[in-house]
């Protein structure tokens, strides 16, 4: 891998190799642009980087710590287990890593509202908090099946100020309330920010989200060289859209460290019952952007499933596939039970009750753990479990 890759890719067109872009209709083509230039500004202005510096510091809690999880290290007899700990970061997850960033470029652009989807809440709840923090209006696009399953994350945005639209159309989960969201914003992109929950869609986002999720690895790099005296042999992350992923990646990017995406495999290998795009996908333009996508029969986006709500995506960000497609990262898929059953490994020995959607990349660290004595697995805890307990305990009890 050469030097500065992230000073290399996407292209001035939002291009990672051949995945990524714009692919958008006219009025949106313009709205896009105008963003990316005011990204490219302030991106470089010292103001802004103060400005988010302080926010992170004093109003996210970060730096967020790496923790060794020195049980389950024992328990399971081989690689050293490492958290980096974003279920800390202020509303729980590492989605207020890019909202706070999003919110302030709104912000610097005039807008007046700030709109997106969300699939586990952990965005909603994340922009409904800067969009309280900046005085922004705040509009957030759910699936009906998400809000049943998600409920304190939707009281959460209530509190926060934020109007949550309800999407009953097809499966009513996370795709189809990105549909509704951008359709929505198509009413008018003068006033409102489309906020991304991650490093999928139209150029710019995947750089930007990118970009302001980046912190995650920086510190972790710095934090475990601190900690060890050397690099994780290996990252891993799970990946819905693929944000807390390319934020903890980016850090090691241009290291030899392997990265390990983690997918979910919900129910098993067969379409519709899973979510593992990057898995058994193939290459497609949806919400705006190429990339790798599950397609039915037809070649439109196919139905998806798992029980975390925000991996349930039929594609991934575009970075992903490219970083895929060259053999820089590798992926592994992690079917509901395994996840389900690290939720509770962590929960019980380590005392940390961690998002469905984290628990992937810890049941992949548990499952090769055992073989590996001598190495480090270096996880991103992406998220804290408190947004899923009524579910997990009314389907699946209390754990042995
Ligand atoms: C805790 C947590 N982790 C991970 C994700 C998946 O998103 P991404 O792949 O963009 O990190 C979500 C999405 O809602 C989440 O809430």
């Amino acid at each position: 891998m050469m030097q500065s890759y992230l000073k290399q890719f996407p292209d001035k067109n939002g291009f990672f190799g051949k995945f990524g872009g714009s692919f958008v209709p006219e009025p949106i083509t313009k709205a896009m642009e105008e963003i990316n230039q005011a990204y490219n500004l302030i991106a470089q202005n010292s103001d802004f980087i103060a400005e988010l510096r302080k926010i992170r510091k004093h109003f996210q809690g970060r730096p967020t710590p790496i923790y060794f999880a020195h049980n389950l290290t024992k328990e399971y007899g081989g690689a050293g287990i490492y958290l980096k700990r974003e279920d800390l970061n202020h509303t729980g997850a590492h989605k207020l890593n890019h909202c706070m960033g999003e919110a302030l470029l709104a912000k610097f652009m005039g807008k007046k509202k700030l709109i997106a989807e969300t699939g586990a809440g952990q965005h909603g709840v994340a922009l409904a908090t800067a969009a309280a923090y900046f005085g922004l209006e705040c509009e957030i696009h759910m699936g009906e099946v998400d809000i049943a399953k998600e409920h304190p994350n939707v009281v959460r945005m209530k509190i926060l100020g934020a109007k949550v639209v309800s999407v009953s159309r097809g499966a009513k989960t996370l795709k189809e309330a990105v549909d509704s969201a951008f359709e929505a914003y198509l009413s008018d992109p003068k006033n409102m920010m489309y906020a991304i929950g991650s490093v999928v869609g139209p150029h710019p986002f995947p750089k930007m989200v990118r970009d302001f999720q980046a912190i995650v690895g920086i510190e972790s790099k710095e934090q475990f060289l601190e900690m060890t005296g050397e690099l994780p042999d290996i990252v891993c992350a799970c990946v819905g859209g693929g944000s807390n992923a390319m934020g903890i990646f980016s850090g090691f990017i241009d290291d030899a460290v392997d990265l390990v995406g983690v997918e979910p495999l919900g129910r098993g290998s067969v379409l519709g019952e899973h979510a593992a795009s990057l898995s058994y996908g193939s290459e497609g333009i949806m919400h705006g952007f190429n990339s790798v996508m599950l397609k039915d029969s037809r070649g439109e986006p196919a139905p998806v499933y798992s029980v975390a709500s925000g991996l349930d995506y039929p594609s991934v960000g575009p970075e992903h596939a490219y970083l895929h497609s060259i053999g820089r990262t590798k992926v592994a898929a992690i079917s509901d039970k395994e996840a389900i059953s690290a939720f509770f490994a962590l929960s019980k020995k380590e005392g940390i009750i961690p998002a469905i959607e984290s628990s992937h990349a810890l049941a992949y660290a548990l499952q090769i753990a055992p073989e590996l004595k001598g190495k480090k697995i270096l996880v991103n805890l992406s998220g804290r479990g408190d947004k899923d307990i009524d579910f997990v305990v009314e389907k699946y009890g209390y754990g042995e």
